[in-house]
């Protein structure tokens, strides 16, 4: 049990996707800021999760509410400015938050593969991709420059390069947008990865690359069982891709829910009307799309109590003096005060007082 304002509730110590499955990467509880002028200033704020062996965890939440900057405290890989001050990233036994850098970088790109949303940024322009492929796989497996080869041109072709024998020879300048970042997603498969982290990778793509990117994606996904973290605000291809969803507002996990459920029927108010904007009538409640009412929240003047009473259609005086504690209901939770008493009364005491 844990107790915060005199209200009460269950938490669970793993977070979400931790239900028993085999957890190969636990987020606990951590917290990022930037230093502003006006002092330091919370972009995540006490976010946990778990990431299960085969499973993808996707963080779904308009532009701006912290996905980036959570995906980016869990590797150290912060801008400038930025600073995880607390919590821990649970990995092999280890925090991640607590380890050497020289052992961080072992970890980045290897077992613990990145895909972000401008693959070029992670290629070096003037080597070819088979020096680039070869480099990768030999230093994550033991083999030799053919074995290497081998495996890297069964990893191109399972992404989708054609003549994946010529393409590996092209620099990076030479492959598309959509191609280069299926090459970086056979690169990532070529680390035996534990742990995929990706951060909108098909965001910059046109619909028909981001479906064969996505495809090649959960090819690997499945293929590796690796534990996998997606970063989207898409709920389409969140939907397609994701068992578990964490939605996020104002950095902080406001609901979280394996997906099937979580598209049925989310619950907080936020998260349902992110669903009713959604273009797409297939994944939507109402015939027509509607836009959720006023403005992201700034972090540097976040309103009191429920960050998004602002813009809630059913806020009440609780909601503007206390941020809600995260309320769980089997294996889904939500910030909410509306859900303070819902299935499981008990779960929260006093809320409200
Ligand atoms: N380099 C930075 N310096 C200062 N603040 C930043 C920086 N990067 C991100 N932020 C702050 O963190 C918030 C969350 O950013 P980010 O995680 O990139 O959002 P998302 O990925 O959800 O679009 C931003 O709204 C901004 O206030
Ligand atoms: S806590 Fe209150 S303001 Fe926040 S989402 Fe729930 S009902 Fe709306
Ligand atoms: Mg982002």
């Amino acid at each position: 049990m844990y107790s915060n304002n005199g209200a009460s509730y269950r938490q669970q110590p793993d977070g979400p996707g931790g239900e028993g499955d085999c957890v190969v990467l636990r987020v606990d509880n951590i917290t990022t800021c930037f230093e502003t002028p006006r002092g330091a200033v919370n972009v995540v704020d006490g976010v946990s999760f778990s990431l299960v062996r085969g499973k993808v965890l996707g963080i779904i939440g308009e532009s701006g509410c912290g996905k980036t900057v959570t995906t980016l405290s869990v590797i150290r890989l912060l801008p400038r400015g930025g600073r995880t001050t607390g919590g821990r990233v649970i990995y092999g036994g280890r925090d991640l938050l607590r380890i050497p850098e020289t052992d961080m970088r072992r970890l980045r790109g290897g077992s613990i593969s990145m895909i972000f949303q401008e693959p070029a940024s992670s290629f070096n322009p003037f080597l070819k991709i088979s020096t680039q492929i070869l480099e990768t796989i030999r230093l994550h497996n033991d083999v030799g420059k053919h074995e290497a080869r081998r495996i890297a041109l069964e990893l191109l072709d399972s992404v989708g390069i054609p003549d994946p024998d010529k393409r590996i020879e092209d620099y990076p300048h030479q492959f598309s947008g959509g191609m280069l970042q299926r090459v970086l997603v056979a690169m990532a498969a070529g680390c035996n990865p534990q742990v995929i982290l990706a951060d909108e990778p098909t965001s910059n793509l046109d619909v028909t690359t981001q479906d064969i990117t996505l495809d090649s994606i959960k090819k690997v996904s499945d293929q590796s069982g690796a534990a996998m973290l997606l970063v989207t605000h898409d709920f389409g291809v969140a939907a397609r891709m994701c068992d578990m969803i964490c939605v996020m507002y104002a950095g902080r996990l406001i609901e979280t829910a394996p997906a099937s459920e979580f598209f049925r029927e989310p619950r907080h108010p936020y998260a349902k009307a992110l669903m009713n904007a959604v273009p797409d009538v297939r994944i939507r409640n109402t015939a027509a799309p509607a836009s959720i009412g006023g403005k992201p929240p700034d972090f540097n003047n976040l309103p009191a109590g429920c960050a998004f009473h602002p813009r809630c259609p059913y806020p009440t005086a609780v909601c503007r003096t206390q941020a809600p504690p995260e309320f769980r209901y089997g294996n889904r939770t939500v910030r909410c005060w509306l859900h303070g008493e819902g299935d499981h009364p008990q779960a929260c005491h006093n809320h409200g007082e």
